[in-house]
């Protein structure tokens, strides 16, 4: 039907939104996807690449290092003549795949309306942001209980529901009026990606773009922003770390990934002479909030 509408042409992407469930019923496997038809109108649309962290099976010289083909035309690292790996430029993250791991509104949810085919909000997010710009409108002919309005008012966005029945429409007025979103853990915490970056990795380096390195001594993250076309490192000074140590597993890092600057979070106290030497080859060390609390409350209680 959507290929007679649009035309099979403007068919862009079978998208897949997969979900966790739980269920012990019936023998054979467990639904747990849903498909999202892509359609344009014309071949000229707008689109907004969108990008999600590298898995942590990427490995991080993938994430840094410039490539180029081969004479198979096969991938491989690029070199300069002296055989040295190049470094490569910015890169955001993977861009989103047409596989969408978004949960599924759990029963209990507080965003949940007690509409039976109620989508997350995140969903509708996602299609929104990928598709459209502030400002844009947004319709939705079957609109039920009004997620899609919901998250286009949340995001800015102008909006048009339909329904043919007036609980949903009553419903959706109610939502937009008083748009309640379930913050997902899931998602809050990291995504599966990130299960083994320490959380306090993360908290250190919210509201900031960066991907996080997984099993990596000397790396924690690297900032999506470059410095001189150069990675920007970050590492956490861990529990069972000495400064000393976690500096030489940084700048070890720094000579391996070509880094010209590093930021080490220190988290325990030591004395501080390593300093003066470290800031001449690009490190910087930044104390955590709860050392330097620590120190200040010191000083209090003396
Ligand atoms: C699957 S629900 C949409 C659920 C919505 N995505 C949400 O998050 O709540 C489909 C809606 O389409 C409405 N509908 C079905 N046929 C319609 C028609 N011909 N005109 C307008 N609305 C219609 C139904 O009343 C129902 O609310």
């Amino acid at each position: 039907m959507l290929d007679h509408i649009f035309g099979a042409k403007n068919f862009q992407s079978e998208i897949i939104w997969a979900y966790k469930r739980w269920s012990n019923s019936k023998k054979g496997l467990l639904p747990s996807h849903q498909n999202i038809y892509f359609y344009s109108k014309t071949k000229d649309f707008k689109f907004n690449t969108l990008y999600k962290p590298y898995s942590e099976t990427t490995n991080i010289d993938q994430i840094l290092q410039r490539r180029t083909r081969d004479r198979h035309n096969k991938s491989v690292y690029d070199k300069d003549s002296l055989g040295n790996s190049i470094n490569g430029a910015e890169k955001k993250g993977v861009p989103l795949s047409d596989v969408w791991d978004i949960p599924y509104l759990n029963p209990k949810a507080k965003e949940r309306v007690g509409y039976p085919t109620q989508k997350p909000l995140l969903l509708l997010e996602q299609v929104i942001n990928l598709v459209t710009a502030e400002g844009d409108i947004v319709l939705d002919p079957f609109c039920g209980s009004g997620t899609t309005c919901v998250a286009a008012k949340l995001l800015g966005r102008n909006f048009i529901g339909i329904d043919e029945s007036l609980d949903a429409v009553n419903l959706s007025k109610d939502r937009i009026d008083n748009p309640i979103k379930t913050e997902s853990n899931l998602l809050k915490n990291g995504r599966d990606s990130y299960n083994n970056v320490e959380h306090s990795v993360l908290n250190f380096l919210k509201g900031i773009e960066f991907n996080p390195i997984q099993r990596n001594k000397g790396i924690d993250a690297i900032l999506i922003k470059q410095y001189e076309g150069t990675p920007v490192l970050v590492k956490v000074q861990k529990d069972n770390e000495t400064l000393g140590e976690a500096i030489k597993l940084l700048s070890n890092a720094m000579k391996t990934k070509k880094a010209k600057k590093a930021f080490l979070i220190q988290t325990s106290d030591e004395n501080e002479l390593y300093k003066m030497d470290i800031e001449n080859f690009g490190m910087s060390i930044i104390i955590s909030p709860a050392l330097e609390l620590s120190r200040q409350l010191a000083k209090i209680y003396i």
